[in-house]
């Protein structure tokens, strides 16, 4: 471990505000190490009562955790329920005109969707999803735009039963047809065109691309939502539009009772190796995560208007969206667009406008934020906020700071939650009237949740060293496995070696400083985190060597201002080593190529072209080389064991 050592150091504490505290769901520090007291002393009754208290059962469990086949834990094995009618039907007697989505489009058009309106449409789809024939335990891939309708289809499958996979609206035409072969899915949802920061997105025709890819017979249909009404290509055969199959679909759709572990939806993500992994998540388990969390982080009040900012084809747009604001009977902005369009004070402006109190959203948007004009939220008026949120990377002191005071008016506490994709919900982060606050580090787990850092044989380490974050005991809201790959499940998550394959392995490295706070320092795979987005170079370096002209690439990150790490690659061309302008052309085209391979977010920043790469006698890249390069910083580790030393030279000067 003496590799990961922590560079920051980071002193200021601020302090939760008398006001906040006292009207906080968790109030002063003493109240959130009781709770983790007793999650210590008796952790399935502690579960089991949460699950009592914020789930509405149809028939309640016996059986709190299953674990006699780790690590495919069980929880509330034998409870069954429905996701959808706990975020929508169990509020329409109390709250049904309460509004549940404010939604704003790209060009800022404003509606308003109540709880009773939402639920009406979701059952009306439900049936349309019915008429088409999707079952209960089917797939289906959803392709939206950040809109009502995402969620609407999102919701509809969870009452129906059917398992949705969700595939972000800026991945390629290939990346969604590995995901669509992958799930077998039965149909897709998509729309005409996406529209963001006034530039169409042609959906549709993605979809198509991806269809003609082939291997894929088990689409039946393709159901289409009208977002701008642009001519699209449309097979009568399979295709129907969204408005036709709903207009006449009854509002009743009697919710489909599942098991708790029912899966709920997967949700692929990127992998140090191999395609991505379809991350699968369970019904029961997963909404208690999103709800509970949405409480004691989240310090949900009935008067708030949340807004998360991400994008449903993440798992923060499933918790943070579709589901844990929901399942709380919260009102939440949902917002097309991007923060820079038409004006730079877009998302000042959805604040002021819309009041909103919470403000949930990554340190790449906070960076791009202030350089897009520091000063700019002090001509709003930003006092409806009460709560700050971070997710997706570290969040640097800076941003802290600025966010803190910039948009917080220093009033309000910034949550900084560490968690993943296959948590389901928040696992290590500020509970917001109790644990004083550190710029960058996460602060403490929830009550309940199990984290430490280990070395490499699964012991403790000690306070100020760096090690493996693991989460050692089962929690509801975890990952149960990888769509249709249980031994890379067990594989990846729950290594031999690190506590005999019952500790959960984040991927992350991590210490906690002499109060016991956590301060993430980043993944320990070849796992990039650009703008919040985790990308494998791995598949980065498939779609490189995917083109005819390329033999060998190396993918690896460097820092950046806003985006946290940027791409750069090292490619070996099968013929000749470029000159001049062909260096220029070649960066583009591979540029694109990567694009049109994987998606926008993963085109390499910076391509330098070699004769070779930096590799050992026995053949393996010397990646840690590479990154060295890659920072424009001088190589003083020992390259003894290198290969070809003089590649070096050649790969250090940025060729474009
Ligand atoms: C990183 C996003 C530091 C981390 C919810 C993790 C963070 C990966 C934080 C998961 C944070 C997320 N501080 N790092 N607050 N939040 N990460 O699956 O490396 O898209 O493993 O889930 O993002 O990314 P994912």
């Amino acid at each position: 471990m003496s590799t990961i050592e922590s560079i920051l150091n980071e002193t200021r504490i601020f302090q939760p505000s008398q006001e906040f505290i006292q009207q906080a769901n968790l109030s002063g520090m003493q109240a959130y190490q009781a709770l983790c007291a007793e999650a210590e002393l008796d952790h399935q009754g502690f579960w089991a009562n949460q699950a009592k208290k914020l789930i509405v059962w149809h028939k309640l469990f016996s059986e709190v955790l299953n674990d006699k086949t780790p690590p495919f834990y069980q929880w509330f094995r034998d409870g069954e329920l429905n996701v959808s009618y706990n975020c929508l039907d169990r509020h329409l007697a109390t709250q049904g005109d309460k509004v549940a989505i404010i939604f704003e489009s790209d060009e800022g058009e404003v509606i308003r969707s109540t709880y009773r309106e939402l639920h009406r449409r979701v059952c009306q789809f439900a049936n349309a999803l019915k008429s088409q024939n999707i079952k209960k335990g089917d797939r289906v891939v959803i392709y939206m735009p950040m809109r009502i309708e995402a969620v609407v289809a999102m919701q509809a499958c969870a009452r129906i039963g059917a398992i949705h996979s969700v595939v972000f609206g800026g991945f390629s035409a290939k990346s969604l047809h590995e995901r669509i072969v992958d799930a077998s899915a039965v149909a897709i949802i998509t729309a005409d065109e996406q529209v963001r920061g006034g530039k169409q997105n042609p959906l549709k025709a993605t979809v198509d691309e991806a269809i003609l890819m082939g291997n894929i017979p088990s689409v039946k249909s393709v159901i289409v939502y009208q977002r701008t009404g642009a001519a699209v290509p449309f097979n009568p055969m399979r295709d129907v539009w969204w408005h036709e199959i709903t207009q006449n679909a009854s509002a009743q759709c009697e919710p489909e009772w599942v098991n708790a572990e029912h899966p709920l939806f997967t949700l692929y993500t990127s992998g140090s190796t191999g395609k991505p992994k379809g991350v699968q998540h369970s019904s029961a388990g997963y909404l208690l995560g999103t709800k509970v969390s949405m409480q004691w982080v989240f310090d949900y009040k009935p008067a708030d208007v949340f807004w998360c900012t991400a994008d449903v084809g993440w798992i923060t747009g499933h918790s943070y969206v579709a589901y844990g604001p929901l399942a709380m009977g919260a009102t939440q902005i949902i917002f097309e667009g991007i923060p820079t369009y038409p004006n730079p004070g877009r998302f000042w402006e959805i604040i002021q406008k819309h009041q909103v109190t919470t403000f949930y959203t990554a340190p790449t948007a906070i960076r791009s934020l202030i350089k897009l004009g520091a000063d700019l939220p002090t001509q709003y008026n930003l006092s409806s906020l009460r709560l700050l949120g971070s997710v997706g990377e570290p969040i640097n002191p800076e941003a802290w700071i600025w966010f803190y005071e910039k948009v917080g008016q220093s009033r309000c506490p910034i949550v900084d939650t560490w968690w993943q994709t296959e948590t389901g919900c928040h696992m290590i982060a500020p509970m917001p009237g109790a644990v004083p606050l550190k710029p960058g580090s996460c602060t403490f787990p929830l009550p309940g949740i199990s984290a430490a850092i280990v070395d490499e044989a699964g012991h403790d380490v000690e306070n100020g060293k760096g090690g493996f974050l693991v989460i050692k005991k089962p929690f509801p809201s975890q990952i149960r496995t990888l769509w249709g790959d249980p031994e890379r499940f067990k594989k990846t998550y729950f290594p031999e070696d690190i506590g005999n394959g019952h500790y959960y392995l984040a991927g992350d490295s991590a210490y906690r400083d002499n109060e016991g706070y956590f301060w993430i320092m980043g993944r320990i795979d070849d796992v990039l985190n650009v703008s919040g987005h985790r990308l494998g170079t791995m598949e980065i370096e498939s779609a490189l060597v995917a083109n005819p002209l390329v033999a060998e690439a190396a993918v690896v990150g460097k820092p950046h201002e806003v985006k946290g790490e940027a791409v750069i690659a090292f490619v070996v061309l099968k013929g000749q080593y470029p000159q001049g302008e062909e260096i220029l052309r070649l960066t583009n085209d591979l540029r694109d190529w990567v694009a049109k391979e994987i998606g926008p977010i993963a085109k390499p920043d910076e391509i330098r072209f070699g004769e070779n790469l930096p590799k050992t006698r026995s053949g393996k890249i010397m990646r840690r080389l590479l990154r060295t390069l890659a920072k424009g910083e001088e190589i003083t580790q020992d390259i003894s064991t290198l290969e070809n030393p003089a590649i070096l030279e050649q790969l250090k000067n940025p060729s474009k």
